[in-house]
């Protein structure tokens, strides 16, 4: 049995769908029980657990075969990121007492910069996971291409869509949450010792000015990209309520300049199969619906 944390979300879903397809069973960990019943008609056990609580988590990993581990995504850490620091020895305290075979922590690209940015989060959580004895892969993908789901009404309603992913014309390491999952799915049912690390991106590396291509392309319409100054963002984002936007400013700054990047660069990351297009068709469609 495969335990899935995040599964109602974007790359938890994926990874459930493909374990259930190998014929694989799953426990469905949800924060609120009603959200799983979903997932338990399709099959699956499931287990109340919030990721901050330790006791419940090792009931919902006991027993597992593998484990699947997201935490969820929190844009505005307080200083010093003590929120991911809780999280790291939640997990850990949850992993070694519930002694699950394997894991597969989801992480991210740039888990390994020394500058202190928005994923950070991810280096702490890595690094105290690095003290649990199972063996664990630490999956670190690039910039997903759902986030695109945030063009889709800019792109439709005014043709113009504001970026802070700069230059308009730099090319980015994307991938889509399809392959994330499904790469996720493949690594639990392998075996390893130790810990390792799985890098991936897309099929190839997409542009600013791409995405605005492709949205031409599908919506029928003239969109170009507009790069958001980058002096404006800090108020922007505390506009936007953020009270502490300088990790988030950090991360974009990293993409931007090029220090968030795999270890090995693009030639050392795995390559996922699915294409913007098809990502951002979804998009559209689901916007629509
Ligand atoms: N976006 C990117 O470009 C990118 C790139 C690299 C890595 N990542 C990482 O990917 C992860 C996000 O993946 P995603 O997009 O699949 O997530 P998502 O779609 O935002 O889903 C978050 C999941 O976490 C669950 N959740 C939220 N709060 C919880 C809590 N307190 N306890 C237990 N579960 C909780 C949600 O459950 P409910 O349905 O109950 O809310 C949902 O299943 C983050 O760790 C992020 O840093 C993102």
């Amino acid at each position: 049995m495969f335990a899935v944390t995040g599964i109602t979300g974007n790359v938890g879903g994926v990874v459930a769908r493909h374990l259930l397809a190998a014929g694989r069973k799953v426990r469905a960990v949800v924060r609120d029980a009603q959200r799983g019943s979903v997932w338990a008609g399709r099959g699956c056990e499931t287990a109340a657990a919030d990721i901050g609580d330790a006791s419940a988590l090792v009931e919902a990993f006991r027993g597992a075969e593998g484990v699947f581990l997201l935490v969820p995504p929190n844009f505005d850490p307080a200083p010093g990121f003590p929120e991911a620091q809780m999280t790291a020895k939640t997990l850990r305290t949850a992993l070694e007492e519930a002694r699950p075979l394997r894991v597969v922590y989801l992480s991210t690209i740039g888990a390994q910069a020394k500058q202190p940015n928005l994923l950070t989060q991810h280096s702490i959580i890595e690094q105290v996971l690095g003290g649990v004895p199972a063996p664990i892969t630490f999956l670190r993908p690039g910039w997903f291409m759902e986030n695109s789901a945030w063009d889709v009404a800019p792109a439709r309603e005014k043709g113009v869509i504001p970026s802070f992913l700069q230059p308009l014309d730099k090319r980015f390491p994307l991938v889509a949450t399809e392959d994330i999952g499904k790469v996720a799915a493949e690594l639990l049912q392998e075996s390893w010792s130790g810990h390792r690390i799985v890098e991936l991106e897309g099929p190839r590396r997409i542009a600013p000015n791409d995405i605005a291509q492709e949205f031409s392309h599908l919506l029928g319409r003239s969109v170009h990209m507009e790069a958001v100054p980058r002096e404006t963002w800090e108020a922007l984002f505390r506009s936007q309520g953020m009270k502490n936007p300088e990790p988030r400013i950090r991360m974009l700054d990293g993409f931007n300049e090029g220090w968030i990047e795999f270890e090995d660069g693009e030639p050392g990351s795995r390559k996922g199969t699915i294409e913007i297009g098809t990502v951002l068709q979804g998009l559209i469609e689901r916007a629509s619906s």
